[in-house]
């Protein structure tokens, strides 16, 4: 039986784990005869995968949708909102745009296909259950595309910091079970794949149960480093309080997982780090980073930064301009704070003015901006193993990343798209480097 073709667009916000259930979706709708398309006017279908963890990023929904809304009138579109914001705001999703056709939550979307059935008995569906069963579970396995994957391996928080709404969108905290972890992965490096990225909203709180009792990250990644043809392993986001000494060891003692580590400190006020309840000191942070360094003395380092937290005092924010200055970071993801409703930061008193926190952000970014900047011309006569992974802009170049997830664009034949070659790097670009392949300089010169 040949099902009818149909297109779906799905438009991913937030974070790794949202790119990761967007692809999980296609999966799950390819057996329903939908393919994806990048243009939401061919689709007869489009999923808006939503983030809810800042203000702008929640209202960008309303106004997307309110976009889709005339595409709706001309032709038989399903529009289906899914992620954190349909499992925070679902009902509001349903009153305030009553063209929408389905909400459903981060652990609910393996029912879409159900949910395409009802709505096509005309019925709006709302679905932000946590089910008992697991989506993972019931999805089918993913089909890999291109030599880089995401492998969620956990889901879910219950550190609960002040600020945050994961722990609420997300629910708590689940580990996959090691066989299944280890299953996905030999399916994803057959199809391909060179290079793993687990994630988790805690991805380093792992702790999957196998024949005898749970496994932690670290013992995960050194089972994961016995498949054959996996290069590279990541994992990504971890929190300062979980970095165990197991894991730690992995960095010393598995080639496979690359020296680059995102460990969001946040802030580097003890009094801030408090309020924010994360559970560390700015000390244990800086301790763990020394202990990370001595295991791995090539092991470069990426944050999250909040500023303008609720009491944040210009004495406080000089703490975190100075725990930054000390690590010295390779790169950092920098934010306003944004009150969110629920939240207990959200109701504290002394909410720092917009031109204050504004102010402060500018002075971070330019801080870490110059790291990033200095981590980067580090790079220049290095030669790095570059992963690559597609064509570049320009004809004849292809881009890759670096051990480093530095983006490097090289003079190559594309049948080396998949491949790990090391690259001498020779240039700094505005976002990227540029390299040869050692050995074929004098092709490159004719060029
Ligand atoms: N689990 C990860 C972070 C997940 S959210 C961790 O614990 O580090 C990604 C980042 O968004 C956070 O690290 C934080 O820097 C930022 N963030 C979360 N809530 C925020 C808020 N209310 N305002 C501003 N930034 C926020
Ligand atoms: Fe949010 Fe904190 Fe959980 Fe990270 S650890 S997801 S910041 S509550
Ligand atoms: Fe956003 Fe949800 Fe990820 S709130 S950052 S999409 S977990």
């Amino acid at each position: 039986m040949t099902l009818p073709a149909k297109k779906v667009f799905i438009r991913t916000y937030g974070c790794q784990m949202n790119v990761y259930d967007s692809s999980r979706m296609a999966d799950d709708l390819a057996p329903l005869g939908y393919a994806t398309t990048e243009n939401p006017e061919d689709a007869d279908m489009v999923i808006l995968n939503t983030c809810h963890i800042r203000e702008k990023a929640a209202e960008k929904v309303f106004s997307d949708l309110g976009r889709l809304r005339p595409l709706k009138a001309e032709k038989d579109l399903i529009i289906a909102v899914a992620g954190c914001v349909a499992q925070a705001e679902g009902a509001e999703i349903m009153a305030r745009a009553p063209f929408v056709d389905i909400v459903v939550g981060p652990q609910a979307y393996h029912r879409l296909p159900q949910m395409i059935g009802e709505v096509n008995a005309k019925r709006r569906i709302i679905d932000t259950e946590f089910p008992v069963e697991s989506k993972f579970d019931l999805l089918p396995a993913p089909r890999q595309e291109g030599p880089a994957a995401f492998l969620s391996v956990q889901e879910g928080c219950d550190k609960f910091c002040t600020f945050c709404v994961v722990p609420y969108t997300r629910g708590a905290e689940y580990s996959r079970p090691v066989a299944a972890v280890l299953k996905e992965a030999r399916g994803l490096v057959a199809g391909g794949a060179r290079e793993l990225t687990l994630l988790g909203q805690n991805v380093n709180a792992y702790h999957g149960a196998t024949d005898n009792g749970a496994s932690g990250l670290g013992a995960l990644i050194r089972e994961l480093a016995k498949i054959d043809g996996l290069a590279r392993i990541r994992y990504m986001t971890s929190h300062p309080r979980d970095m165990d000494a197991a894991l730690i060891e992995a960095h010393r003692d598995v080639p496979q997982l690359m020296p680059f580590l995102h460990l969001p400190v946040q802030a580097g006020s003890d009094r801030i780090l408090k309020a924010m309840n994360r559970g560390h000191t700015r000390a244990d942070y800086l301790r763990t980073v020394e202990t990370l360094r001595k295991h791995r003395p090539d092991l470069a380092l990426s944050s999250d930064f909040i500023v303008g937290f609720p009491g944040e005092t210009d004495a406080d924010f000089q703490d975190t301009m100075a725990l930054a200055e000390e690590v010295n970071y390779a790169q950092c993801f920098t934010f306003k704070y944004s009150a969110r409703p629920g939240t207990p930061a959200s109701t504290m008193g002394d909410q720092v003015p917009e031109d204050v926190a504004s102010e402060r952000l500018t002075r971070l970014q330019a801080l870490i901006a110059r790291q990033q900047r200095a981590f980067n011309a580090a790079s220049v006569g290095c030669t790095f193993d570059v992963l690559l992974t597609g064509t570049g802009r320009n004809p004849g170049q292809l881009v890759g990343k670096s051990p480093y997830l530095q983006a490097v664009h090289v003079v190559a034949d594309p049948s080396l798209i998949g491949r790990i070659v090391p690259v001498h790097i020779t240039n700094l670009e505005t976002n990227s480097l540029g390299g040869v392949i050692p050995g074929t300089e004098a092709q490159v010169a004719h060029q």
